[in-house]
């Protein structure tokens, strides 16, 4: 099958999170099963860009609304993902260094949107499947099939949505709608949700198939998906959940150079205390102590927000026996007060403000516990990542995280489960942590080897995509 994915972050081009991950691991996974996968991504300014070489497949111009644009599609030329990657350049709207975060963010990935579909509408074949991720590329389903000048040969292209994180949706106000190539305006109905055009339920609406990160996510949609509820719940018959895999030669502590001591399952102990004595090391911390980290975005869905307090009380209330690492960013006013703690809590704290891959990978190797409180997590693949690295994960049970990650006081529980994202849940688990850190060696380290094998690769989840793309020809 030739199938094409469409998304705003594909790492190492660029990421600011697990979506990244996961453009970046699937492709490559489809592509092992013999299939032809390729990505379409914007051509921000990145380290990637300017270190790889390309070649121009296409150019083209199109508007939005009053803006006239022009783009271009570049290919890389080796092949080096393991996927066909284009990036789609249009000047004065992608040609930035961050993905995310601007002001004209609608008018960027718009731009992107309709450029991909006037490049498509033009190849002299037509992809098995198209296949996009989250609200950036939401409107695409729609174009497909309802603007004038992409139906005629789009419209029987199919469309696969994956919701990573039902969130963020996109929202355009209708003074915008013209900013769209023109459409059959019986259909906005397709376009709308609550007054607003909404790309997130407009792809649910108008793609073949939609699919969530993991199997209960989709079901949590139903109750709670930032106003999307009854959409999710009537259109549940051409939903499904597949549940995310982790790129294992990315992430695997055995050839991982981004951290300092390389181990297997065999050698585990030996090689995390390495990992663990370089961390600590690096930020003033006890490495005899357990140590509980957190890498993420410091958002609310994360409940990052509870952080300052629960490592607080947990420091006081367990005297001190625990130590904790925070690597994120986010919210400015959290990052301020995580960054003040580590005076306040020298010994016991610390805290990398910002983005950093290596450091990411040094946490997973180096630290005892992975913290996981989060209010949402479509799946996370954080607690994936822990697992493999031998770093038991503490996680909220909900979404993803619950269909990952079970109890040690169950039968052959390998981590930590709480029900509530609250300081007082956490610092609960925090004594079981430092209980079974100190008191419970055998079990500690039967959680150890037995959550290293666990197998979280991409190969039966890309296995899964593939049934459902064929299910639709
Ligand atoms: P989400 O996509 O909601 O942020 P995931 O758990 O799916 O959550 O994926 C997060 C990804 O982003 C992981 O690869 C994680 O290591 C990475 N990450 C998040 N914050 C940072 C950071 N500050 N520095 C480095 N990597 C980070
Ligand atoms: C989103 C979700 C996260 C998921 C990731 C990749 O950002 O928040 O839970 O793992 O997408 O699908």
């Amino acid at each position: 099958m030739e199938i094409v994915h469409i998304a705003a972050e594909c790492y190492p081009v660029a990421k600011a999170g697990g979506l990244g991950d996961v453009v970046g691991a699937l492709p490559k996974y489809q592509g092992e099963l013999g299939h032809i996968a390729k990505v379409v991504m914007p051509m921000y300014r990145t380290k990637f860009l300017y270190n790889n070489d390309w070649e121009l497949v296409h150019e083209g111009n199109h508007q939005i609304g009053p803006h006239f644009f022009h783009y271009s599609v570049i290919k890389e030329k080796t092949n080096k993902l393991g996927f066909d990657l284009y990036l789609i350049d249009i000047n004065g709207l992608l040609d930035r260094e961050k993905i995310y975060g601007y002001d004209d963010d609608t008018e960027r990935f718009l731009a992107f949107q309709v450029a991909f579909c006037d490049w498509l509408n033009k190849w002299q074949h037509k992809p098995d499947v198209v296949h996009c991720h989250d609200h950036h590329t939401g409107l695409i389903p729609f174009m497909f099939k309802h603007c004038f000048e992409f139906r005629e040969r789009l419209a029987d292209i199919p469309t696969v949505f994956t919701v990573h994180n039902g969130q963020y949706q996109g929202w355009i106000g209708w003074e915008k709608y013209y900013y769209l190539p023109a459409f059959d305006s019986w259909k906005w109905g397709m376009l709308d949700w609550d007054n607003t055009i909404n790309p997130m339920a407009s792809a649910v609406k108008c793609a073949w198939k939609v699919t969530t990160v993991s199997n209960s996510y989709l079901g949590e949609l139903k109750e709670s998906a930032n106003g999307l509820e009854k959409l999710f719940d009537y259109e549940q018959g051409k939903s499904l959940g597949i549940l995310n895999g982790i790129d294992t030669e990315v992430w695997d502590p055995l050839t991982d150079t981004m951290i300092v001591k390389n181990y297997d399952k065999e050698l585990v102990e030996k090689g995390k205390q390495k990992n663990k004595r370089e961390l600590a090391g690096q930020f003033g911390l006890d490495p005899d102590k357990p140590l509980i980290s957190f890498v993420g975005r410091l958002v609310g869905e994360k409940a990052a927000d509870l952080l300052p307090d629960a490592i607080s009380q947990s420091i006081y209330q367990h005297h001190g026996n625990a130590n904790f690492l925070v690597l994120g960013s986010g919210d400015p006013a959290l990052e301020d007060k995580l960054d003040q703690m580590k005076h306040q809590f020298g010994g016991y704290f610390n805290s990398y403000i910002g983005y950093s891959e290596p450091l990411s990978h040094q946490i997973y190797a180096g630290s005892d516990f992975l913290l996981m409180p989060s209010r949402v997590e479509p799946c996370g693949l954080n607690q994936m990542y822990a697992l493999r690295y031998g770093t038991v994960p503490m996680v909220r049970n909900i979404g993803g995280l619950r269909d990952t990650v079970t109890d040690m006081g169950d039968w052959q529980g390998f981590g930590i489960r709480f029900d509530q994202p609250t300081v007082w849940d956490i610092t609960y688990s925090v004594g079981r942590a430092i209980d079974l850190y100190n008191n419970k060696p055998d079990l500690y380290s039967w959680m150890r080897g037995h959550m290293m094998e666990i197998d979280h690769s991409w190969d039966s989840s890309a296995q899964q995509y593939i049934d459902l793309y064929k299910s639709l020809k």
